[in-house]
């Protein structure tokens, strides 16, 4: 946490510099510069200011609880957006953990109104929000599950029964067509918006339709936890289970816990390089860290937290980080992580979830 003080105050300066339009996305280790986006495009611009609120809950210091609210007001517009589900990614890394940690009701009212830009997005014939626009269907991924957050903590502080339906509608379809029988999961399901059917399962980030990406698996993982957190819905806490499960067995080996992009990317062949997923590795370490406060018995619970600091702590090493690398020059925490699909889209980069999720973990542990 404290490099990652160093280097978010590096990111800061050059957030101040852009006039506030800086918002690191993704960078390669051997540049100086992230590739950016700005406060109100995409959907990763809410995790630079979640990293500074993880900084602030580990350590506050009146310094970074300014770089914190200084470069989360700039995405207060995005909760307004009604054309992605990505709003409760946006919005929850900065105006929820702002919230969460200091309660002032203008945050809430960012909060809200995006659950509600999110709400539009709901088809009560398929049960789902949809995730991407699409003219051939009706399509949800699995990382949509991290949005529903959004809707339930609005609910729970409005009393706004809707909201909570309509999350809890979209995890229990999503717990029925996007899990295999291993709990795995399918990246991409597409629905007929007329009569909810579903039309086809696929991916569109990871290695083949039918394999598991591994930061969708995370995703999975991360949002069932979430759901249970608010419902207390044992189904939903079974999935988290069962698709931490998997994870777990399905690692690279006992003492090798980073995960490759792809649970099913060919990784022993010779033939071809295979990246790994650090973001995917972050994403499932802090879910893990909560669903352990959920296991149903002491071994589970201590399992799956031994396992959540072993991530945290190979994920800490020069391997995996920018740190004790002299060759890197990306202001970032960790590397290694790739977009998805392998080798289209960047691999072996810094992403900026890939910080956010590491830190909150490493908030999460030290917590307990
Ligand atoms: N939610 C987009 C991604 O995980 O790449």
């Amino acid at each position: 946490m404290r490099y990652a003080s160093v280097q978010y105050s590096i990111l800061y300066s050059e957030f101040i510099d852009s006039s506030k339009t800086f918002y690191p996305s993704y960078g390669y280790p051997l540049d100086y510069e992230w590739k950016s986006t700005t406060a109100t495009n995409g959907w990763t611009q809410g995790f630079f200011p979640g990293v500074l609120w993880n900084i602030v809950e580990y350590n506050a210091t009146r310094q970074f609880l300014q770089h914190a609210t200084d470069v989360t007001m700039p995405t207060a517009p995005f909760a307004n957006n009604t054309g992605t589900h990505d709003v409760g990614f946006v919005i929850m890394s900065g105006f929820g953990n702002a919230y969460r940690l200091l309660k002032f009701p203008e945050y809430l009212d960012v909060i809200v109104t995006a659950a509600h830009s999110l709400a539009t997005r709901y088809s009560s014939i398929v049960r789902c929000i949809r995730s991407w626009n699409s003219p051939t269907g009706f399509l949800v991924i699995i990382d949509n599950m991290m949005n529903l957050e959004l809707l339930f903590e609005a609910s729970n502080q409005t009393k706004n029964q809707t909201l909570y339906d309509i999350a809890w509608q979209h995890a229990n379809r999503t717990m029925y067509e996007h899990f295999r029988s291993d709990n795995s999961t399918y990246h991409v399901v597409k629905y007929n918006e007329t009569d909810g059917s579903v039309i086809q399962k696929y991916t569109a980030q990871g290695y083949a339709d039918w394999s598991t990406w591994a930061r969708g698996q995370s995703w999975a993982v991360h949002g069932f936890t979430i759901a249970y957190r608010y419902t207390k819905y044992e189904p939903f806490l079974d999935k988290a289970i069962g698709a931490a499960n998997y994870v777990l067995t399905h690692l690279p080996s006992s003492t090798d816990l980073i995960t490759y992009w792809d649970y099913d990317a060919p990784h022993n062949s010779t033939l071809a390089y295979q990246p790994r997923d650090t973001s995917a590795a972050a994403i499932f370490a802090s879910a893990l860290v909560e669903l352990s406060q959920y296991a149903p018995t002491s071994d589970l619970k201590n399992q799956f937290l031994t396992n959540a600091k072993a991530i945290v702590d190979q994920l800490s090493t020069p391997t995996y980080m920018i740190y004790g690398n002299k060759d890197y020059k990306l202001p970032a925490l960790l590397t290694n992580g790739t977009m998805g699909p392998y080798p289209k889209s960047p691999y072996d980069v810094s992403l900026a979830y890939g910080d956010y999720y590491l830190t909150q973990a490493v908030v999460r542990l030290a917590k307990l």
